[in-house]
């Protein structure tokens, strides 16, 4: 059978600041379904990287007095650290102001569009919002300012090269409306089908400059024979998707192989980027589009934007530092709905973790272990065959168990672990997360059913059974939760020690020293 493959990107983070939640969360939907993608055997490569040109980096590097590259060298290395504490598990890190890997993929698409004749000189002259890194109008504008930035834009003029956006509309609109170009939720890609013909589409969808004049920002990609101007820099940003397997390099290989994205993650300030202008980019360019766009909400904090006026801002570091990093990522996980807006506070985040890794699943694994430990010496050996209810795969565990004498009302929805794929699959990695948290309810349903710790006292083969079904439903969650949680999957496996021997599963478990989730008060 031919392996499949499965590329995910990221948008490349600007390297202007640390990380915030908002990335965080980017970083951590992605890699529970690049995890996952990977743990069903697919061929798996998830990028990620950072947008180092623009003006937005030059002026940030000036207030602290550092050449860019310096600057964005320190910001890169931190945002590393950060994915390194998540265990983000993205297999290329790519660099835009990298010469050798991204530049040659990002010229070669500009001589793609060059040579569809879709690239022309002219004079742009307009509002440019630098936090934006984009032109904006004067009807976008809020008493004067940028609406997302809050501040005033700069008027320019000047000669630049524009791009034949409006050539392409009509295609877009056709790919966006039979979902050929598929954006997840749909009500994203209505607003972008709205674009079309509605108020305000000649500006949206007129031809867009895609470069700047060198002497305005000395930071950037040169256009192919005119180093007078520099790419502008989404141009050079989206590139990355496809420079990064190689793209204009000497070696194609891995393009050739993952190209087009079967996922691109984003959040839902940068949607036209991606169901327009980059889409226009590939067709210009005649290479295939994305199969989707999966476009993430925005976080608050109590309801309010974060922001350091307000003094609402929450740090991913001061969560994993306090709780670990695998909370976090529970959090994120379960906890938010990936298309919609979420919030986030201390004491939310608290109640979630006491609730569902204190309790919830750490007490689970923990009592379970003590109980093997106590009545068993953690040797514990059965098979499905014995075991009633858990009889088989838990898929196909029926309803009523007969243990020993005991006939035990026993209930597990037997669709768990389909479900669980199902979501997984759509990236509804909420709704998979809450599959998880059903069995391990299931599972101390079924130890609050059995009893097996007044069972050992009259029937220590039948608790035996009962601890062994448990254990086998433990190692169950730890292989669901390997994309979420991948720290504590890994450590929940190692403690149940299972080896098969004879048709049977050997547990030869030992009860961790401390609780692998400490409650906090
Ligand atoms: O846009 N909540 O980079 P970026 C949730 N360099 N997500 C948020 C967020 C928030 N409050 N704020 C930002 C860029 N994000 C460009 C991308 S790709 C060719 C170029 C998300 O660092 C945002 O939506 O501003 C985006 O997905 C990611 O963080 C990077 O944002
Ligand atoms: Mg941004």
């Amino acid at each position: 059978m031919e392996e499949k493959k499965f590329y995910l990107t990221i948008p490349i983070f600007y390297a202007n600041a640390e990380l915030h939640l908002g990335h965080t969360y980017t970083l951590v939907l992605s890699d529970i379904i690049a995890r996952y993608h990977r743990g069903i055997g697919d061929k798996t490569f998830f990028l990620a990287g950072s947008d180092e040109h623009g003006e937005k980096i030059v002026r940030a590097a000036q207030k602290e007095g550092l050449g860019p590259q310096a600057f964005v060298n320190n910001n890169v290395a931190k945002a590393q650290e950060l994915m390194k504490k998540l265990a983000i598990s993205n297999d290329a890190f790519i660099r835009t102001s990298d010469k050798e890997s991204h530049w040659p993929g990002a010229q070669k698409l500009w001589k793609a569009l060059e040579e569809a004749g879709d690239i022309y000189k002219g004079v742009y002259e307009g509002l440019y919002c630098v936090g934006c890194e984009a032109f904006i109008t004067e009807k976008e504008l809020v008493d004067g300012k940028c609406p997302h930035h809050d501040t005033a834009p700069d008027h320019i003029k000047e000669e630049n090269y524009f791009f034949k956006l409006s050539k392409h509309a009509p295609e877009l609109k056709r790919l966006l409306e039979s979902s050929e170009l598929k954006v997840t939720p749909q009500t994203r890609a209505n607003e972008m089908i709205a674009l079309f013909g509605g108020e305000g589409s000649e500006k949206t969808l007129a031809d867009v400059s895609i470069s700047r004049p060198e002497g305005s920002i000395p930071w950037g990609i040169p256009v192919p024979n005119d180093p007078g101007q520099l790419m502008y820099v989404w141009c050079d940003a989206l590139s990355n998707y496809i420079s990064a397997l190689g793209y204009g390099r000497e070696d194609e290989t891995l393009f050739d192989t993952f190209w087009p994205a079967d996922v691109q993650v984003l959040g839902k300030d940068i949607v036209r980027f991606h169901a327009l202008l980059w889409p226009a980019m590939l067709l210009s360019a005649k290479l295939p589009l994305p199969k989707e766009l999966l476009v993430h909400g925005f976080v608050t904090s109590g309801g309010k934007k974060m922001s350091k006026t307000l003094g609402n801002v929450l740090k991913p570091h001061d969560f994993i530092d306090g709780y670990g990093a695998d909370a976090l990522r529970y959090y994120l996980a379960r906890e938010v709905t990936p298309t919609e807006d979420w919030d986030l506070t201390p004491e939310k985040f608290k109640e979630a973790y006491n609730a569902n890794l204190a309790n919830g699943l750490g007490n689970l694994v923990s009592r379970t272990l003590k109980m093997a430990e106590q009545y068993f010496g953690g040797q514990v050996t059965g098979s499905v065959a014995t075991a009633l209810p858990l009889r088989t795969r838990i898929t196909e565990v029926s309803v009523v168990g007969d243990l020993a004498g005991l006939t035990v009302p026993y209930i597990i929805t037997n669709d768990i672990l389909p479900r669980y794929h199902a979501h997984m699959r759509a990236y509804e990695i909420n709704k998979a997360s809450d599959a998880v948290w059903e069995l391990i309810s299931s599972l101390d349903q079924y130890i609050a059913d059995y009893e097996p710790f007044k069972l050992v006292k009259t029937d220590k083969d039948a608790a035996e059974k009962v601890i062994w079904s448990v254990l086998y439903g433990i190692t169950e969650v730890a292989d669901m939760i390997t994309p979420l949680l991948p720290d504590t999957a890994a450590k929940i496996k190692a403690l149940l020690g299972a080896s098969e021997k004879e048709g049977e599963r050997v547990f030869a478990s030992h009860v961790p020293t401390e609780p692998l989730f400490m409650r906090k008060e």
